[in-house]
């Protein structure tokens, strides 16, 4: 059975305007015009499409042949900074954001925040409804690095592993000035409620939120015929138009496969940071004195299995021994989104 109130945020989001100044949106996004070209946000996770079944189920049915284009959505991202360290002098006002710290640390009821990545994604259109998620978190002893996604994904559904989470915070902010569709659908009160949305067009609009315990995703956005162009490949890049001054293109192989105008273009700048409720978290976390194993991750959840009463051969290497992963991922299911927004409605042209 599903236990809904596990994918709720710490506290409602919260909506602001002008979260950068007019200035360091300018930065922000020259910095992005003249570095570019960037790839799509699948290639930067995925080395196949198997991987992307994997990171969700931990392995592929049999029989099962996932192609890229299951998954391909014209979506690019690029950093400003991770690991705490700002890519770019031109913004570290904005990496090291004082106004953001603030939001974060209030939104928590928390003493200390850190700036730990920040990143954009730019598009043009795309649909987008289709694929709410939680973002991936981390724990304390337990990284990316480490551990698969699947794994730490179960972690996070078991609610098991609380004490160790790494608390996160975010500020994503939007710059869209299109017409149809392009805000954010969130799922605050849990997977099985109604959703709710940020609408667009937004500029400098920003959420607070806690999005590794929060359904979300982009609503679909910009006319239906551009939303997936002809030639997208897992490969494919988006840069600045150099023929046109505010526009942008997306690249297969140096070929122009569509061009983006400005007022569909897309612009989410996703901050964020690291929770510190206070100082005995915060050294807790830093001297490493209360870290995750991978023995103590599976002794937790056998002895769970065991007190649901659940049977089943002890594995020998639970990180990859499919049937016991098959397992995890039937027990330890916390449902997906059920209720849906209306799609955008698109308007005759003028
Ligand atoms: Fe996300």
């Amino acid at each position: 059975m599903a236990n809904a109130s596990i994918f709720r945020p710490v506290a409602p989001p919260r909506i602001i305007e002008d979260a950068f100044t007019p200035d360091q949106h300018a930065r922000m996004l020259d910095i992005v015009r003249r570095n570019g070209p960037w790839s799509l946000i699948l290639a930067q996770h995925f080395k196949s499409p198997e991987e992307v079944v994997a990171t969700t189920s931990g392995s592929v049915p049999e029989g099962f042949k996932p192609t890229w284009d299951m998954f391909l959505s014209p979506v690019f991202r690029g950093y400003f900074g991770t690991a705490s360290t700002p890519f770019y002098p031109e913004i570290e006002d904005c990496f090291f954001n004082s106004r953001f710290l603030a939001l974060v640390r209030d939104y928590w009821g928390a003493k200390y925040a850190t700036p730990e990545n920040m990143l954009f994604n730019i598009q043009g259109p795309c649909s987008g409804g289709g694929s709410p998620h939680v973002d991936a978190t981390r724990f304390r002893g337990v990284s990316m690095q480490t551990t698969p996604i699947w794994l730490m994904n179960i972690m996070v559904k078991s609610n098991l592993f609380e004490r160790w989470r790494a608390k996160k915070a975010q500020v994503i902010t939007w710059y869209y000035k299109g017409r149809i569709g392009g805000g954010f659908t969130y799922w605050p009160d849990g997977p099985f409620e109604e959703p709710k949305q940020i609408n667009a067009p937004m500029w400098g609009r920003a959420v607070v939120v806690e999005n590794e315990k929060m359904f979300h995703t982009a609503e679909t956005n910009g006319p239906a015929a551009m939303r997936r162009p002809e030639g997208l490949a897992i490969h494919s890049m988006m840069e600045a138009d150099p023929e046109n001054a505010g526009g942008w293109r997306i690249t297969t192989d140096s070929k122009v496969i569509q061009k983006i105008p400005e007022e569909e273009f897309r612009f989410l700048v996703h901050w964020g940071a690291d929770i510190f409720m206070d100082m005995a978290e915060f050294k807790r976390a830093h001297d490493h004195t209360d870290d995750l194993t991978h023995e103590m991750i599976f002794d937790i959840i056998l002895s769970d299995l065991r007190k649901r009463g659940e049977s089943f051969a002890t594995p020998a290497d639970p990180l990859t021994d499919t049937a016991f992963i098959g397992l995890l991922t039937r027990v330890y299911d916390a449902g997906q989104p059920t209720i849906f927004p209306p799609e955008p409605v698109e308007r005759e042209a003028a």
